[in-house]
């Protein structure tokens, strides 16, 4: 029987094409059961292994009973969407490809922090609407400014990188973080998080959401910020409580926000932050390069060949 891939998020060709080119894989593409729980569940007990990004919420239900399938490969870092415990109490592999998307998510987050300094959307509305507005939309350098990062993994040093090369003041908080590794990337580090917040003029998130890091954007840590601190949130929505940001910006404690994810997404219509005119959003875009979806597309596919094939299991 030929070893059977089902996808069930949209992955790049590139990826798919290197397990069709396996001799006995069979790769079946069903976007459509993202959100269908019976139609998904029925699908998987016809298949040996699941590619998916961040669509598809693999729940305990429905990896319950599940005697067919071996291997759930993550095309992408975050497995917030993978019920993890209930995969392995059930036998199944889980494997993600952390490498690929790092620095389209850091060249984001390095968009985001400009648009919101230099009001880019706001100027671009505002010309379209026919108006020339120079005065009101005026902006201010990023050069000389702190920003602090919460997350010093791949994404947060790769943004580290960047944001040293605009001459800006670097500020990490990470567990892991050693002040040897903070010196060798050039930044300041410090071992506790309340000692970031009141430091900083932007602040970016670059830490996977748990139980720990759930609302540490909230009412009390957005009180211990400088006023006029921007926010930028490309890694998860789960990371801030948007009614206490919203309620900061409109007091004016916050100055902007620039937000790439929620919670759920997409998020529903009366979110309290997207129509706000101090926020910037975007859709989940941090990973949405051309280049990163080939390079997780393809990884994963390398991950699952080399587990459905070769009986290999790789953690990146
Ligand atoms: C990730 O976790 O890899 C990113 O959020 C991008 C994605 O969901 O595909």
């Amino acid at each position: 029987m030929p070893h059977r891939v089902l996808v069930t998020d949209k992955v790049s060709e590139e990826g798919l094409a290197l397990l069709k080119a396996e001799p006995d894989f069979e790769v079946i593409v069903r976007t459509d059961l993202a959100k269908d729980v019976p139609g998904l569940r029925a699908a998987l007990a016809e298949s040996d292994a699941l590619i998916v990004r961040s669509g598809t919420q693999v729940t305990a239900e429905v990896l319950q009973g599940q005697t067919r399938l071996r291997a759930i490969a993550r095309a992408g870092v975050g497995v917030d969407n993978i019920d993890v415990p209930a995969a392995t109490a059930n036998g199944i592999v889980v494997m993600n490809t952390p490498g690929g998307n790092t620095v389209s998510t850091a060249e984001h987050t390095m968009a985001l922090m400009l648009a919101l300094a230099r009001n880019v959307p706001q100027a671009d509305a505002s010309l379209k609407a026919g108006r020339w507005d120079r005065n009101t939309l005026t902006g201010r350098q990023l050069e000389g400014k702190t920003l602090g990062i919460v997350g010093m993994g791949r994404v947060g040093q790769a943004v580290a990188r960047r944001a040293l090369g605009f001459e800006m003041r670097v500020i990490g908080f990470d567990p892991f973080l050693s002040a040897e590794r903070a010196t060798e990337l050039g930044i300041e580090s410090v071992p506790h998080l309340h000692q970031l917040w009141g430091q900083c003029d932007y602040i970016t998130l670059h830490t996977p959401l748990t139980e720990d890091t759930k609302n540490l954007i909230s009412a009390e840590t957005l009180a211990q910020m400088r006023p006029g601190v921007r926010i930028i949130n490309c890694a998860r929505g789960g990371l801030i409580d948007p009614a206490a940001l919203r309620e900061a910006i409109d007091s004016g404690h916050v100055a902007g926000a620039a937000i790439d994810v929620f919670e759920p997404e997409p998020p529903p219509a009366d979110h309290p932050l997207v129509n706000h005119p101090k926020v910037i959003v975007t859709p989940h875009l941090g990973a949405s390069t051309e280049e990163a979806q080939v390079a997780v597309a393809e990884e994963a596919a390398r991950l699952l060949v080399d587990f459905l094939a070769r009986g290999q299991v790789r953690f990146a």
